[in-house]
């Protein structure tokens, strides 16, 4: 067991996706993976182990922003050998032609966390997503006609933004939407040599100030979490 994840090496596939709440990966396992086993409860972050068509895979909550999420994913790596990391998680959009219930593959992440200005002093690391993993979920969704945003998004520290208009000096430089793990999970991918991507669905708009509802989130989560499965090779 590490710190934070009450399992036994083996107990975790090579590939995880990673929701930040517990309670969507218990859906997540539920909905779309066979035989699923709960291997942790520890504060209440869940994760589970099952196969989808024959292949081992695991999901496991994160917590919300990149410290919390930076914790699993370096437990995952680090004590489980965790090989392929796949962020399934929601977003607001930053752009007219971003909408409610889109799905955006997350290239490259722009932030507002210190984490990598902390580490590199004076200068910008940018973390991007695997580029294996990236075409494989591209063609996934093109090949299953689902359509997707590929570009730059923020994954900012607070989420409630200075003023209503904060987000637009983003949108200006093409970031598609906004959410708080992506830039930790694609750098602690980097850092220790294993692949990252980001699947998010649009879940609400700082454009136009709409939100999904319960009933479409459900149908356009399913879409991001099909994309996902199909993603790790
Ligand atoms: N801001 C930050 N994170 C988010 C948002 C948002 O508007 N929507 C979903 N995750």
């Amino acid at each position: 067991m590490s710190i934070h994840i009450d399992a036994e090496k083996g107990d975790i596939a090579e590939t995880v996706l990673l929701p930040g709440d517990p309670l969507r990966a218990k859906w997540i396992a539920e909905e779309f993976l066979e035989n699923a086993v709960q291997y942790n409860n520890v504060r209440g972050m869940l994760g589970y182990t099952g196969t989808f068509q024959g292949k081992k895979v695991s999901v496991q909550g994160t917590g919300m922003g990149i410290p919390s999420t930076l914790i699993y994913c370096h437990e995952l790596i680090n004590e489980f050998g965790v090989r392929n990391l796949i962020r399934v998680g929601s977003a607001g959009s930053y752009q007219e032609k971003v909408k409610i219930n889109d799905i955006v593959l997350a290239m490259a992440a722009s932030s507002t966390s210190g984490i990598n200005t902390a580490r590199f002093p004076g200068a910008h690391f940018s973390p991007t997503a695997d580029f294996k993993l990236f075409l494989n979920a591209a063609n996934y969704a093109h090949s299953e006609n689902i359509p997707v945003h590929a570009g730059n998004i923020l994954s900012a520290d607070a989420f409630y933004e200075e003023g209503e208009n904060e987000y637009r000096k983003w949108a200006k430089f093409d970031i598609l939407c906004v959410e708080m793990e992506t830039a930790g999970i694609y750098t602690v991918a980097a850092q220790h040599g294993v692949s990252a991507l980001s699947v998010l669905t649009i879940s609400d708009s700082l454009v136009t100030g709409e939100s999904l509802t319960a009933e479409d989130r459900e149908r356009s989560f399913s879409n991001m979490i099909k994309i996902a499965l199909n993603t790790a090779e």
